[in-house]
Parts: C-alpha cells; structure tokens; sequence
C-alpha cells in the first residue's frame, strides 16, 4: 500500500475511535499535533510518514480509552498489520506510541528523532492558549473545581494518581504545565515552547489578580 493511502486510511480510523472523545483526546488535538509533527519533521530532517503515523495514532493506545496500555497497544499493531505496513517501520511506531503512553514514573527518554517530535508536539498542545483551553475542559469533564485555595498543588504523582485524586484546573498548572518548557526535546520546540509558556504565566497573573479582587 502507497504512504498516501495508509495516512489516509489511518487518519479515518483515528477519526472515528476519537470523535466523540470528551477525555481531552478528541480528534482536533490529534489534527493539530500531527501537523506540528510534520512540519517539525520537515524543518528536523526526520522521517515525516512516521511522525506523522505515530502523531495519528499516539494516544489510541491510552489507559483512558482502553482495558489496559498492554490492550491499547496490541489494537495499534493490529491496525499497521492491517494497512500492510512493513514489520522494521511498525516496530518503530509502536515504540515511540509506547514511550508516549509509559505512565511508570519517570517516562523513559525517546530514543528516535521522530519520537522526540511526535513527544513535542504532544507537550506544545498541552500548554499556550490551546493548553489551558483543554485544561478546562478536562477539569470539567472530570468535575474538578476552575480553582480552590483550599486544595494545594500536588507534585510528584503519577498521572493515574492526578486523575483519582482531587485536584482543580488551575493547580493542574504547576502540577505539569508550568513543567513542560524545560522537557521539550528539539530545539524547535524549545523555542516554541517559551511563548506558550509565556501565556501560561500571564494567563495566571490574570486570573489572580481577578481572584484577590
Ligand atoms: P496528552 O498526552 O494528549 O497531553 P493527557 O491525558 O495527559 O493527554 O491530558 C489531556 C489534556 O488534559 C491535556 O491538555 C492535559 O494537560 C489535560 N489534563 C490532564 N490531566 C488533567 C487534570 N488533572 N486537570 C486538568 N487538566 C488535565
Ligand atoms: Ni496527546
């Protein structure tokens, strides 16, 4: 089967497992990282039909969205098995997809260049205008609180441990928002990444000043 024809066939499928997402992995978030992934890939010199495959297909494979990682996993291969992909480009993918979706603590480090952009790409969509847009958006989902002065930011816990534990949308900031900047891989999304970062903390500053009105 022709690159065009798998991108194509897999954009579909993604499609339609993720359209009615309300877990903070609906369909535009994995539009928009796939694109950032390509063009990152172009400007890195990195091989653009595997950012852009595992960019596709990087959270399929999520605890939220399945019985287990393992489970998760096994579905992305049966898929690349179905579209024909060869065995040393499928292994290549389901790697990045499964140090993407590692929830361990401490993620393991990329190994691959198009890993390290496809990871990028997933943290730029998590912070700037767009980030904190889903951060509400999950929070609410979830029933968490915009903010509590009573409940402080935890740090240290494990993603699983964020999402059964009590939290609120703004503590959600400082527990991995304000963190993402300096986990950034490339050099591109590096300095992409300080904007973003920046609207983070203005959008903060804001929301206090309104808050101790
Ligand atoms: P991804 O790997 O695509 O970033 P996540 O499952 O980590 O997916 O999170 C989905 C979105 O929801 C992200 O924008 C993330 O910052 C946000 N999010 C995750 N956990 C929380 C939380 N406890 N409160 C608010 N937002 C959250
Ligand atoms: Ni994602």
């Amino acid at each position: 089967m022709k690159k065009e024809k798998i991108l194509a066939l897999t954009k579909e499928y993604v499609y339609n497992e993720l359209a009615n997402d309300r877990t903070g992995h609906d369909w535009w978030h994995i539009a928009r990282v796939t694109k950032m992934a390509k063009n990152m890939a172009i400007e890195e010199k990195a091989d653009t039909f595997i950012c852009e495959m595992s960019a596709l297909l990087h959270d399929l494979a999520d605890e939220k969205l399945n019985v287990s990682e393992e489970a998760g996993l096994t579905k992305v291969s049966n898929w690349l098995v179905s579209v024909e992909l060869d065995e040393k480009t499928k292994l290549e993918i389901i790697e990045i997809i499964s140090t993407i979706s590692f929830k361990g603590g401490g993620q393991p480090k990329m190994k691959s260049l198009e890993g390290k952009i496809v990871q990028d790409a997933d943290r730029l969509d998590a912070i700037g205008a767009i980030g904190i847009a889903r951060t509400f958006a999950y929070a609410g989902a979830k029933g968490d609180l915009i903010y509590d002065p009573a409940i402080l930011p935890r740090d240290s816990m494990t993603k699983k441990e964020y999402r059964t534990g009590k939290s609120t949308a703004i503590n959600h900031f400082y527990e991995k928002l304000l963190k993402l900047k300096n986990s950034m891989n490339t050099p591109i999304a590096k300095k992409m990444a300080e904007e973003r970062h920046q609207r983070l903390e203005n959008y903060l500053d804001a929301f206090f000043e309104e808050w101790d009105i």
